[in-house]
């Protein structure tokens, strides 16, 4: 068979594949650490790591590892039946992030709701809110999945219009507004805060510093549970194994995704201490895939890949270089630079009528790729295991675009 082009790729997604991206112009067929290649062999660095998924790099050697040898063995239990990965997992995790109990999901969004049951659950069970008036408070620009109860959280009318009707019992208040917080927070049916430590999708807004320990000791003295979704700012992102740690704030409830497989297959899990996890009984919650073998064995390489690797220092490190050189770049497309540890972006003033999007797109033909979000700010992301003579010939890549624009 002839080898097909990338507009035959792409045109075949766009015939049989719902609409619901609208992605680079790039068909990506191979990737080791931050690079990919396409289906022309053009190589890129990866600055998105699949939101954030693959902070180990793609196919990292050990984690693939565990994979095709679980594989190979037995792949789904259910947990109708116990298996000989899942303890392992979980007492391998709890222990990494300090708690008594985790409980294993899939997906981000899977693990969010389950976070949300969760913290109603216990709201119900130990705070003594009145059957079915728990309250959850959530932030504007808040991202935390597409299901049908998360999109009621949203601000955001791309994700939330047309969908409705909404789950009811969400309290929305501005993010980084303690305030508004402390307001809500006098609520007694509040049973719980839900809030990114880096709002991610939004664009990389960094809330004040100490804004999560304030509202942690809020959270505290109204008997109301402090919800970390760390699916995108967790395990090295942002410089340090939780973003929560950069404030010495332990969640009661943690949720975790994407990069606690290192991108190499769907796994999500809340963690939190028996108090709270103990609310959930047999039968009231679960997943036919939730802590299947391969997800167990999968999670515990990645999770090493990132101690052994020292990843956490790493981002930490490259972060400060990729803030300072992207800031030196004089552009006038350049409006803002921000972020923490790996998890950075650069908010894009339009010129002659081009926005992020074609910087995007210059940025691809010149062997990087990064993706928009919410129209004008760049997301750059790249796996942690970059080195530091890559991340410079990476730099390179982006001064060489903006030049193109001037
Ligand atoms: C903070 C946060 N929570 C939840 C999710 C949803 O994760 P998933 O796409 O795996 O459902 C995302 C995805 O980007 C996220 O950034």
């Amino acid at each position: 068979m002839a080898k097909m082009t990338a507009q035959e790729y792409m045109d075949r997604e766009s015939k049989y594949g719902a609409h619901n991206y609208h992605p680079l112009p790039v068909v990506l067929d191979k990737g080791k650490g931050p690079l990919v290649w396409d289906t022309d062999g053009k190589q890129y660095f990866d600055f998105l790591s699949a939101y954030s998924a693959v902070n180990q790099g793609h196919c990292h050697p050990k984690i693939v590892g565990a994979m095709v040898e679980q594989a190979q063995k037995i792949t789904l239990t259910s947990r109708a039946f116990y298996n000989s990965c899942l303890g392992e997992f979980e007492e391998y995790v709890t222990k990494y992030f300090g708690y008594d109990k985790v409980l294993p999901m899939n997906t981000g969004a899977e693990a969010d709701e389950t976070a949300l049951k969760l913290c109603r659950k216990w709201g119900y069970m130990k705070k003594g809110i009145a059957e079915n008036q728990a309250k959850i408070i959530c932030c504007n620009e808040n991202f935390h999945g597409r299901t049908i109860s998360i999109i009621s959280m949203s601000t955001d009318p791309d994700s939330y219009g047309g969908f409705g009707p909404f789950t009811p019992g969400f309290v929305k208040i501005p993010y980084n507004d303690l305030a508004a917080l402390e307001n809500e927070l006098k609520d007694p049916n509040v049973a719980g805060f839900l809030v990114e430590p880096i709002q991610g999708e939004a664009g990389v807004f960094v809330p004040d510093e100490g804004y999560l320990k304030k509202a942690y000791d809020l959270c505290k003295k109204h008997n109301v549970l402090f919800i970390a979704d760390e699916v995108q700012t967790g395990i090295a992102r942002t410089g340090k194994l939780l973003a929560c740690d950069h404030e010495g704030v332990h969640p009661d409830i943690l949720i975790l995704g994407k990069a606690i497989s290192g991108g190499v297959f769907p796994v999500s899990c809340v963690l939190a201490n028996d108090d709270i996890m103990l609310c959930i009984k047999p039968g009231e919650h679960g997943s036919t895939f939730g802590g299947n073998p391969i997800a167990a064995k999968v999670a515990i390489a990645a999770l090493d890949v990132i101690k052994d690797e020292k990843l956490a220092d790493n981002a930490e490190r490259l972060g400060k270089i990729f803030r300072d050189e992207i800031r030196s770049i004089e552009s006038e497309m350049i409006e803002l630079v921000r972020g923490k540890g790996l998890l950075n972006a650069v908010v894009i003033k339009p010129k002659n009528g081009k926005t992020a999007w074609d910087v995007c797109v210059a940025m691809k033909e010149n062997g990087l790729l990064a993706k928009p979000t919410h129209g004008h700010i760049i997301r750059f992301a790249p796996p942690l295991v970059i080195t530091e003579k890559q991340l410079r010939e990476a730099i390179q890549i982006i001064k060489k675009t903006f030049k193109q624009f001037e």
